[in-house]
């Protein structure tokens, strides 16, 4: 399917009735629906319809930079580029695809990037639909230039939630965390799960690969799990800020949580041919314990 601009979309179905939504703008998943059709991301109703700037909500993947302390542009130029569909991908390494619906995608760098950040990479990155409705994103980036170059990455994950006052974070107990983006003074975690109150941004540090987002008014509870992603970056922007975003309406920041599996602390440092891997899964269920699993 195309959206508005005429990018093309892919839908990924599985036989119960789940489905995924993927833009070729960005390489970006903007709609993740369980087997009743509820939406389990977010998505802002003022949304920007104009490409190449990133929609707000979904999971926009942030590469090679996250946030705006780099060079480059806010949370880098990966999820403002058109991608193309990968036909013939080098294999997995995991079996993340048996019994899936899926496809790969693939963003090599234009002239304009290599202007701004020069180094040549390829940037794969394959969604997957399971048969019980899990979402997969695995991301793999290689170095195809001669020299070294490193790169942060997110899967910035805008998870639908009822009411963020409502919403507890599990996971992130006495983890260590840098409350501002640039600045990084370290501060650990005291509290119990995390709970809402205001503007929140911070980035956990070596965190567990297990996270759970409940939600208790849906009686619903997100599980992350990641491989290849220490930090997890939690956000809400909260009532003033959500109020100066052109792309978010003035009350929505209550129904949203970004909750992303991503590499800030310690940049990924790839020699030439090298190759890296993140990988971030969300199931939904109705328990809440990561051991569960
Ligand atoms: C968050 C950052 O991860 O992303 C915020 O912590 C930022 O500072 C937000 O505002 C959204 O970024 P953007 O570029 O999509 O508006």
């Amino acid at each position: 399917v195309k959206d508005w601009n005429g990018i093309d979309q892919i839908v990924l179905r599985n036989p119960q009735g789940a489905s995924a939504r993927v833009s070729l703008q960005g390489g970006h998943v903007i709609s993740w629906q369980n087997d009743q059709g509820q939406e389990l991301l977010f998505s802002s109703t003022k949304v920007n319809v104009k490409a190449p700037k990133a929609m707000r909500g979904g999971i926009p993947i942030c590469f090679p930079q996250f946030g705006n302390c780099g060079s480059l542009e806010q949370h880098g130029f990966a999820r403002n580029k058109i991608w193309v569909v990968d036909e013939d991908p080098p294999p997995l390494p995991t079996n993340d695809s048996n019994g899936k619906s899926f496809v790969d995608l693939l963003l090599k760098p234009s002239e304009e990037d290599l202007k701004s950040w020069p180094h040549s990479f390829e940037l794969r990155l394959r969604v997957c639909l399971g048969m019980d409705g899990n979402l997969s994103l695995i991301s793999r980036v290689r170095n195809m230039n001669g020299k070294p170059f490193s790169f942060s990455f997110a899967y910035h994950s805008y998870l639908s939630v009822s009411d963020i006052s409502e919403v507890r974070v599990e996971g992130l107990e006495t983890m260590d965390y840098f409350d501002n983006l640039c600045e990084r003074e370290r501060f650990t975690e005291q509290g119990d799960a995390i709970t809402f109150e205001s503007e929140f941004e911070r980035v956990y540090l070596s965190s567990p690969n297990c996270i759970a987002v409940l939600d208790h008014e849906r009686k619903r509870t997100y599980v992350l799990r990641k491989e290849g992603l220490p930090d997890v970056v939690v956000w809400n922007p909260w009532e003033k800020k959500s109020k100066a975003m052109a792309d978010l309406g003035d009350e929505e920041y209550k129904q949203m949580v970004c909750v992303d599996g991503a590499v800030i602390e310690k940049p990924i440092t790839l020699k030439a041919g090298e190759e890296w891997m993140g990988r971030l899964e969300i199931l939904v269920i109705p328990s809440t314990f990561c051991s569960d699993f």
